[in-house]
């Protein structure tokens, strides 16, 4: 990794970079979520008929499954694009849902407005987390909840694995991500971190759940490739200098260990732990 590489991963991408995947994200990584999604907003308690805020939503991974349990929701997120694939997704299914583009360290909201507040994979990677938790629990009504979903343990991530070893194959001498300043993304990695942070953003009762995975299913190298690209800003990054040979080189390697692990014709399953943390205003 070079050192702007580096310097990025470490700091977070700028609007541009997630734009730039927000049909990639659409197609290929939020259709996969409803699952954990559903888990999120069990643990939080969501009704039928509550309002919910959803921050950093991207393309409505968290916000279509709360909508479809017959939430009302606003999705907010500050890449525009992300925003217009969600509301054609709201508009398709007649869902009692909005989007509008907003920075999460500064909602346009009022104190005290939503019974529910969460964030799936979003606030977990901004860089100033404690100032976007503030935010989350300040348009929270007394009593109500906040939900925020993250990666856990990274040496447990497959998919991010398979990604390393599959570069590692074609290009020898690539370090992958630097375990001692892991990206931004798993900065609350730890249960008790994301436990502790909740809590000094002014929330009671704090609880991490750490007994669900992100589970997805791919079958070639393509589809694993599309999910790692079109999920995040960092394989891209990390992928900027190689040549077209190269990654075409990465996609057969992936391609291999996919099959390796599928198992009777079915897809390849690879899973991530993860940490769902709920507390109370
Ligand atoms: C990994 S995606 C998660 C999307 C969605 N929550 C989900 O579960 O599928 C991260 C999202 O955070 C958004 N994001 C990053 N920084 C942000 C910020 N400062 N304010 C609002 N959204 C932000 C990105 O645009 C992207 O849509």
């Amino acid at each position: 990794m070079t050192n702007l590489q580096h310097e990025t991963t470490r700091r977070g991408f700028p609007v541009e970079a997630w734009e730039a995947i927000a049909p990639l994200y659409d197609e290929h990584v939020a259709p996969g979520e409803s699952d954990l999604a559903l888990a999120g907003l069990r643990l939080a308690g969501l009704r039928a008929g509550e309002t919910f805020l959803d921050v950093a939503a991207g393309t409505g991974g968290l916000s279509l499954p709360a909508a479809r349990l017959g939430a009302k929701v606003l999705a907010t997120d500050w890449a525009p694009g992300m925003i217009e694939h969600f509301n054609a997704r709201v508009a398709a299914e007649g869902l009692d849902a909005e989007g509008r583009v907003m920075d999460c360290h500064r909602l346009d909201i009022a104190d005290d407005t939503y019974d529910v507040t969460g964030s799936q994979f979003g606030v977990m990677l901004v860089p100033d987390q404690a100032r976007a938790l503030r935010e989350m629990v300040r348009v929270t009504k007394p009593g109500g909840r906040v939900l925020l979903t993250a990666y856990g343990n990274p040496g447990e991530f497959e998919a991010l694995h398979f990604f390393i070893s599959a570069v590692q194959a074609v290009v020898p001498e690539f370090e992958g991500i630097p375990e001692d300043e892991p990206p931004l993304e798993f900065q609350v990695s730890d249960p008790e971190v994301l436990r502790q942070r909740m809590t000094d953003a002014g929330l009671k009762d704090v609880i991490v759940d750490t007994s669900h995975q992100e589970r997805i299913e791919v079958r070639t190298g393509q589809q694993l490739w599309d999910w790692l690209l079109g999920g995040n800003p960092i394989p891209s990054a990390l992928v900027a200098d190689f040549t077209d040979e190269q990654r075409d080189d990465i996609i057969r390697v992936l391609d291999g260990m996919v099959r390796e692990r599928a198992a009777h014709n079915g897809p390849a399953v690879l899973t991530a732990p993860l940490n769902i943390g709920v507390g109370t205003k």
